[in-house]
């Protein structure tokens, strides 16, 4: 029988040098998305995906994400007397429990895959969620859910993917396809941030995965790959050359790369927009500056 997916791992040590000067003393991963903090959604992904234990690789300057999962029962105290039963609410709701959370040092940025194995001993037997929080999936069934499912049929190692632009695929970890079977591909191997125009695809991998245990005993190894950092996707690959199950899992929804200003702006908008209680003033605004700029023009 296979085994539940109930842990993951949120590799959060980068140093998120594209949000400079900010990410000098606001880790990115605290950045907010209207009220929320870019973390709190990977978490909430993560939970309605049935992920009990959250297992989060940091670095130094990091402490304001460890300060976030603490209770603040101050703050409860005030709001409770105030009678604002809603922002209570909403407080709570972030609240993780004893236990629930582990923290593990990345002691250097030595890349993706050196992250997730800074977290091998917390990890039996099992199938293992990876998250990167600043992929940002807005979808009416979460992300990670949709691939947990999925994974209860395949087993074996499991990406989230996307279909990019020619000109994109170089930025990312690029699939070589076996066989298409729409939402389900199997892979025959996967280039990690391959040369322009040298891509076997256009279909790219996301911040989300499942993998086996497997692949971290392959990580032990510690190659290293493109941009001379040991690469997830490089030990993920090394499971098709062992004859195992990897997949891409083409999921529904729309993907936000909050690790880039541009990406980060396209979701600040998108999620105020879904806000019920914001969406007729961003509208109005957005109008009103595209007609300014229309007659400026
Ligand atoms: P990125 O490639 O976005 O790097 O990492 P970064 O350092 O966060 O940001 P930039 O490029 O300097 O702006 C993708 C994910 O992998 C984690 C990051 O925290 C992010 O969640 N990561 C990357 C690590 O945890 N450790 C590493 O050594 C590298």
């Amino acid at each position: 029988m296979k085994r539940k997916v109930t842990k993951a791992i949120f590799p959060v040590a980068g140093l998120g040098t594209r949000f400079l000067p900010a990410t000098k003393s606001v880790p990115k991963e605290i950045m907010t998305l209207v009220d929320r903090p870019l973390i709190q959604y990977a978490i909430d992904e993560a939970r309605e995906a049935g992920i009990r234990e959250f297992i989060f690789v940091t670095s130094r300057g990091k402490g304001a994400l460890e300060d976030y999962f603490d209770h603040a029962p101050q703050l409860e105290n005030e709001l409770r007397k105030k009678g604002k039963d809603e922002l209570l609410e909403t407080l709570k709701s972030t609240n993780m429990d004893s236990g629930e959370i582990a923290y593990i040092r990345q002691h250097k940025a030595m890349g993706l895959g050196h992250a997730v194995w800074c977290a091998r001993r917390l990890i039996s037997n099992e199938p293992i969620a990876v998250i990167l929080p600043d992929d940002v999936i807005a979808a009416e069934k979460p992300c990670l859910k949709q691939m947990v499912e999925a994974y209860e049929e395949t087993g074996g190692c499991m990406v989230a993917a996307m279909d990019v632009p020619t000109n994109k695929a170089s930025s990312y970890g690029i699939l070589d396809i076996k066989e298409d079977k729409g939402n389900l591909v199997k892979v025959k191997g996967m280039v990690e941030k391959p040369p322009l125009g040298e891509q076997p695809s256009n279909l790219a991998v996301i911040g989300r995965y499942i993998i086996t245990p497997d692949v971290l005993r392959t990580l032990n190894q510690m190659k290293k790959g493109a941009g001379d950092e040991v690469q997830l996707t490089d030990a993920i690959a090394e499971e098709i050359t062992r004859g195992r199950d990897v997949h891409g899992f083409r999921f529904e929804g729309e993907r936000f790369d909050c690790g880039s200003k541009a990406g980060f702006l396209q979701a600040t908008m998108a999620f105020g927009l879904a806000r019920a209680e914001l969406r007729d003033e961003l509208m109005s605004y957005m109008t009103d500056m595209l007609a300014h700029r229309a007659a400026a023009q």
